[in-house]
């Protein structure tokens, strides 16, 4: 019997593709996204930019961010049209069930590719449940604006200001893409059978949602609440690791240093200066965590990952905790579907296997 160590199991450093797309350094925590270095990127460009260079990158097109900005914002009105049709199988469910149900619904549309079909759909179906939770109508978009300041204005029902706009736009831009992660592998498996754009990011959303991946940011938060004041940071800490709890926002599969998206959030909350980010808490919680896992595992780092500041710059951005992993999906579809493309360019199925440790008969 073939025994296999508990890394290959969790097929760590296995190649799975080929990627123009995006490379993840772990040891030099570097992140490239279409040629780019993310700091770079958000720094440079807009969503709308970084999403034309995913699909160019994918599918061999000339796409400039105008015209994904076009295409992106006729998506999101004819989603809005779609809604009726979306929401009735949400009904009674979470915000990010909803998502779940509402995505596993949207198909073609015609004249659109299914890509910005995806795309510009994921922030309305996400402001739409929102809304819901308050008790409210869906927000109509307005597609002459950018995606990032279109999103804000569904989910939070106003015109949000340049600085929050900048913000979100930058954290788009940070997390659209991050290598073979579970959701993006989980996508490109679905769309190596040749099943649809539509079934390859409902799979790939699926995988987003669990905690160990995009489901992290809303227990950042609440793990912020819970320590609550400068005094309990240690005794809080010191208990729950000591308990064998994980420590939400911190650890990765890939990086052994700090995760390069950590800091370009960082500085986006700095610049975004909103009232309710207690950057400097946060901050100590972070430093008082990182000192007490390298002393608790001292031969495997484990540093701060995106998701801790996810949690900060969207809660600063007013968007309603539940909505945390729907958001991230808004930034991850444009890595997704780039990548569902690439992956059907190959025609190749991935189909890997297994180390079987049952029972074999006895003849
Ligand atoms: N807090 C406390 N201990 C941790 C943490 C953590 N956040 N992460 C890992 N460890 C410990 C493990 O318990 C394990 O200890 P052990 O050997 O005594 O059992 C050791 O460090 C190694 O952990 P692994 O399981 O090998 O780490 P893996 O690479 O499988 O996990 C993961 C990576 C899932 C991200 C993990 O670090 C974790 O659970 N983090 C908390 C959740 C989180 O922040 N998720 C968001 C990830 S970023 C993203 O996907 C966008």
């Amino acid at each position: 019997m073939n025994i296999l160590t508990k890394s290959l199991i969790g097929l760590d450093g296995v190649p799975a593709a080929e990627t123009v797309l995006s490379h993840v350094d772990g040891e030099r925590g570097e992140l490239i996204i279409a040629g780019e270095h993310v700091a770079t990127l958000a720094d440079k460009s807009s969503f709308e930019g970084v999403t034309a260079r995913l699909w160019n990158g994918a599918t061999g097109s000339n796409l400039s961010e105008a015209n994904v900005r076009s295409s992106l914002g006729a998506a999101r009105e004819r989603a809005f049209a779609r809604l009726p049709d979306l929401l009735p199988a949400t009904r009674g469910m979470s915000v990010v069930d909803g998502f779940r149900a509402a995505v596993a619904g949207l198909r073609g549309e015609n004249g659109l590719p299914h890509e910005a079909t995806i795309v510009g759909a994921f922030p309305v179906i996400a402001g739409a449940l929102v809304q819901r939770a308050k008790g409210n109508d869906p927000v109509a978009p307005d597609p002459t604006i950018s995606h990032a300041a279109d999103t804000l204005k569904m989910l939070l029902g106003r015109k949000a200001e340049p600085r929050e706009v900048a913000a979100l736009d930058a954290y788009f831009v940070t997390v659209c893409d991050h290598g073979m992660n579970a959701s993006t592998f989980t996508t490109r498996v679905i769309a190596s059978t040749q099943a649809d754009l539509f079934a390859a990011v409902t799979g790939g959303y699926c995988a987003l949602t669990g905690p160990l991946h995009g489901g992290a940011p809303e227990p950042v938060l609440e793990m912020l609440d819970a320590i609550g004041s400068r005094e309990r940071i240690k005794p809080w800490v010191d208990d729950a690791l000591a308990r064998g709890e994980r420590l939400m926002g911190f650890g990765h599969r890939v990086y052994r240093v700090r995760d390069p998206r950590a800091d370009v959030l960082k500085v986006a909350i700095e610049k975004l200066e909103a009232d309710g980010a207690d950057l400097p808490f946060a901050g100590e919680v972070e430093a008082y965590i990182r000192a007490a896992l390298r002393k608790k595992n001292p031969e495997r780092p484990l540093e701060t990952n995106v998701e801790f500041f996810t949690a900060i710059l969207l809660d600063a951005l007013q968007i309603p905790r539940q909505a945390f992993t729907p958001i991230f999906a808004v930034a991850r579809a444009a890595g997704w579907t780039a990548h569902a493309k690439e992956q059907q360019r190959t025609g190749r199925l991935i189909r890997p296997s297994s180390s079987y440790v049952g029972a074999v008969p006895k003849s």
